[in-house]
């Protein structure tokens, strides 16, 4: 069993002992970790670590060669990528994955699909979106194909946080931002943190990554190499450990 996140708090996610294999060639290995409602929890590690394949297992997108993915009680196994959004996971993948040729409206309306029947008024949420991301509140009629980097960034976690997920499964959010970009974009994973949704995020910026969540997993080589967190103080010495006992590519920092 992995170990428990936070005291006392039952984990909304439990990866439990996970392998996914491309062709009988492992991408991850006996991974584990468990997520609390609202936790932030950091996966760093290196290229080709399998931070994505990570992702990619919990919505069901990769197949498990074994282990299990336990959301609220129950196995995703039997569960469609469809199903898993529908159950309240929000996954935008690296590299964002927008549609271009849609304007910033269409793509936000996309996500609003995967919204639980449950889910409170839709207008309020687009309103809180739009004033988390001022991409959304300077036109809704804009191609998104036209956006910069990082107001595609901010559409695309928009468009995940309309269908009302408690988890957010964020792949490489800073990937290609300038820094001011950068800063922002955490500051509105900050607020959605603070809304009560966990975040999942995966980040090759190493430090600032694991500074700004309360528990982070150094993936490397497919396995575990690390964790960090529960107060502990975050040594970079022994985060670049972790990268290089693993692997034999990256450097730490990023
Ligand atoms: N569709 C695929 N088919 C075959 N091999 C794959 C596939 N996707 C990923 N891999 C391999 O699995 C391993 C893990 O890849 P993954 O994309 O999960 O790593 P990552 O940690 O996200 O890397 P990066 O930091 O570059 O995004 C790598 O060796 C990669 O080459
Ligand atoms: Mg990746």
């Amino acid at each position: 069993m992995p170990p428990s996140p936070t005291s006392g708090v039952p984990p909304i996610l439990d990866v439990l002992d996970v392998a996914v294999e491309y062709g009988g060639v492992p991408a991850l290995s006996g991974v584990s970790l468990s997520i609390a409602p609202g936790e932030v929890v950091a996966i760093v590690g290196p290229n080709g670590a399998g931070k994505s394949t990570l992702l990619k297992a919990i919505m069901r997108v990769e197949p498990l060669s074994s282990g299990d993915i336990i959301w609220r009680g129950n196995s995703l196994i039997p569960a469609t990528p469809d199903k898993v959004a529908r159950s309240g996971i929000a996954y935008v993948p690296e590299g964002r994955h927008i549609f271009g040729e849609l304007t910033v409206e269409e793509n936000l309306r996309l996500g609003a699909i995967s919204r639980p029947s449950s889910s409170t008024d839709l207008a309020e949420a687009r309103g809180w979106v739009a004033s988390l991301f001022p991409v959304i509140a300077e036109g809704r009629n804009r191609h998104a194909g036209l956006l910069s980097g990082g107001q595609q960034q901010q559409l695309a976690i928009a468009r995940a946080l309309l269908a009302d997920p408690d988890l957010l499964l964020l792949d490489e959010p800073s990937l290609g931002l300038a820094p001011l970009i950068i800063d922002a974009v955490f500051e509105s994973i900050a607020e959605i943190r603070d809304a009560g949704t966990a975040v999942l995020l995966v980040e090759q910026r190493a430090q600032k990554a694991m500074e700004f969540a309360d528990r982070s997993l150094v993936l490397a080589g497919g396995l575990i190499a690390d964790r960090f967190g529960d107060g502990r103080a975050i040594d970079q010495d022994r985060v670049r450990a972790a990268y290089f006992d693993h692997s034999s590519s990256q450097d730490a920092d990023g």
